[in-house]
């Protein structure tokens, strides 16, 4: 993969705590929706723990630097679709960079930073996880 082909970077923390609360599959839905979309410029990297189990399981999106939380395999193929848009998964952002430094999502909601799709639209969402969890 040539970075300059990449728009977006997804990390996706494998770490222990993120792992046990739905680590793999939240990868597995990620790397699907990009494959089942044939999206080609968002590169997907699985790390390590990132320091915030808190928040398991959490996914980083660059060049957003937007952390998002408690990460459900639908709401990380929601999250592809919503990065394919421009957009970010509000229900899911627990912090987003500012240009100096980080800002929780509680601040963020007050100054409408972030999109709005709603747990409710949330639900309705289905992902199939029978497809290949390959590298993008
Ligand atoms: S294991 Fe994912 S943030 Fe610690």
């Amino acid at each position: 993969m040539e970075l300059e082909d990449v728009r977006k970077h997804v990390l996706i923390c494998n770490g222990s705590t993120c792992l046990k609360n739905g680590g793999k599959e939240v990868a597995q839905a990620i790397r699907a929706e990009i494959k089942n979309q044939a999206i080609d410029d968002i590169h997907t990297t699985l790390t390590r723990c990132n320091g915030r189990c808190i928040d398991a399981c959490t996914v980083i999106t660059y060049p957003d630097g937007i952390w998002y939380k408690k990460m459900t395999p639908q709401w990380g193929a929601q999250l592809i679709r919503c990065l394919k848009k421009g957009e970010s998964l509000s229900v899911s952002v627990a912090y987003s960079y500012d240009g100096e430094r980080f800002t929780g999502w509680e601040a963020m909601a007050d100054q409408e930073i972030v999109s709005s799709i709603t747990p409710a639209e949330m639900q309705e969402e289905k992902v199939d996880l029978s497809s290949s969890d390959k590298h993008k």
